[in-house]
């Protein structure tokens, strides 16, 4: 079958920190995410990664979802594919496709395409290349009538070589058999002593193989990032890109300063996003929403007409005509359900808001059950932590929570049930019932006359 090899075991010094360069990310997701994904989108479920460079980093992240080799000393690209063969000896009936793992736009279309041409003209090798305007570090694809003749590097090269601008996006098909027979040819007889993938080619053409090259229609899929420079240069691409084919869909964007949308965010028709808002993961919003200006909102589920005004919200849950914010934080495992009202100032946590319940100003709600066309009042705290354990609240349809009442978990109160304000409530409270915790107010009459006399006398006295 055909399958692929990633190469990710280069360090990216320039980035300056200790990630392997394929794992710095683009968009939310690292670089080798995107070569991933091109991969499963063009049906190659195959995958082997080669890792180096703190090996561990990308082990970590694959988990079991395929396949890696460890290239213990870094001595080409050439030498990294040679760790894979026992990987490539499995299955060598069909064509293995090697990419970088650190260029991210390979699309799955340019795969597809390529491969095609691989497997019509029958070759050993074939090499996705593109046409760039600044060919400066890639290796430049050298051509004679009959086609391809070899890859030659930007340090190897002469001048006049320097002057070509088709050059080699790093990706290739090989007849898998063959490749085996190639990699067992390299020799590291270069300006760099590396075991070089691109020799590869003038190696088939010398054994009498064929090899060919498909130059992609999209010159991005070439683009890699060397430095934190290059890196922003990705992101500001990725950016635009999915912000061009959201406002194709019909979102608005009167201003897209400080907005970023991951990728695999869907936003429905007619909905505005406002500056500085950021999209994450799998969100989903509705048709007809405005979301912000000042949100992050990550793996949530949005329904239609909802209005988020400077919102936080992470793994969860918010139904159509809902209106929230400004300031508020809904932490995961919360569901705000339909025409719900959330005002400044509020924390809900793994809680449920029911339909049409208004949390206006200033409250914490966590671990709790909120039934509908329920008020909480100003300065409202669900107690759900006392120390050891977290417990839940129940709070009934219809209830009125006064300001500043403690609901001290785990507690129940009833549908219609009233707290009056500053009540601490400690045992459930049946439905209809008003709970009310006053101490007895004591008022002293003209307390402060006296006080302020007092202090007078003092002054006098002292000035004296
Ligand atoms: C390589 C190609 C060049 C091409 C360019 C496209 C060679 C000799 N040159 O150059 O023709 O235009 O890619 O980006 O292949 N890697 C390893 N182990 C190694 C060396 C590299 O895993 O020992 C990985 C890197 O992590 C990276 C990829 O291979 O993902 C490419 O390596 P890199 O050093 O960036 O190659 P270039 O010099 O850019
Ligand atoms: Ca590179």
């Amino acid at each position: 079958m055909n399958q692929a090899v990633i190469l990710a075991g280069g360090q990216g010094k320039r980035m300056k920190a200790p990630i392997p360069k394929p794992m710095f990310k683009v968009l939310g997701e690292p670089m080798l995410e995107w070569v991933l994904k091109a991969c499963e989108n063009a049906d190659l479920s195959r995958i082997c990664v080669v890792t180096g460079y703190e090996a561990k980093q990308i082990e970590d992240y694959l988990g079991d979802r395929c396949r890696t080799a460890l290239q213990a000393e870094r001595l080409g690209t050439g030498h990294a594919v040679q760790q894979t063969i026992p990987f490539l000896q499995e299955d060598t009936d069909g064509s293995t496709l090697v990419l970088c793992g650190d260029a991210p736009f390979i699309d799955s279309e340019t795969i597809a395409d390529s491969l095609v041409r691989h497997e019509q003209e029958g070759n050993a090798v074939t090499v996705i290349t593109a046409n760039v305007e600044h060919p400066f570090g890639y290796g430049r694809i050298l051509r004679t009538d009959s086609g391809i003749a070899g890859i030659v590097e930007e340090k190897d090269a002469t001048d006049a070589q320097r002057q070509i601008t088709e050059i080699n996006s790093g990706c290739y098909w090989f007849r898998t058999a063959d490749l085996l027979t190639l990699l067992s040819k390299l020799t590291c007889e270069n300006a760099q002593h590396e075991y070089y993938l691109t020799d590869t080619i003038a190696i088939a053409l010398h054994e009498g193989l064929r090899a060919g090259a498909y130059c992609s229609h999209n010159p991005d899929v070439v683009l890699g990032a060397n430095d934190r420079k290059g890196l922003l240069t990705l992101n500001t691409a990725a950016r635009n890109a999915v912000l061009q084919q959201h406002m194709a869909n019909g979102v608005g964007f009167t201003c897209t300063d400080g907005i970023i949308i991951e990728r695999s965010v869907q936003i429905g028709a007619g909905t505005e996003i406002l500056p500085n808002t950021i999209l994450r993961g799998n969100t989903v919003i509705g048709e007809n929403c405005v979301i912000g200006p000042n949100c992050v909102i990550e793996d949530t589920i949005i329904g239609n007409n909802v209005t988020l005004n400077t919102v936080q919200a992470y793994q969860s849950e918010i139904d159509g005509n809902v209106k929230i914010g400004p300031f508020v934080h809904i932490r995961p495992n919360s569901h705000i359900c339909s025409g719900a009202q959330i005002g400044d100032f509020v924390e809900i946590k793994n809680t449920t808001v029911g339909e049409h319940t208004a949390i206006a100003h200033l409250a914490y709600l966590g671990d709790s059950d909120i039934g509908k066309h329920v008020n909480i009042g100003c300065g409202c705290v669900t107690v759900n932590f006392d120390g050891i354990k977290k417990s839940r609240c129940v709070i009934g349809d219809h209830a009125f929570v006064g300001c500043n009442t403690n609901l001290i978990a785990p507690i129940a109160l009833g549908h219609h049930a009233y707290t009056a304000a500053g009540t601490t409530v400690t045992t459930d409270i049946p439905d209809y019932a008003l709970a009310i915790d006053r101490g007895v107010l004591h008022v002293k009459e003209g307390y402060t006359l006296k006080k302020f006399a007092n202090r007078s006398k003092k002054e006098t006295n002292e000035n004296e």
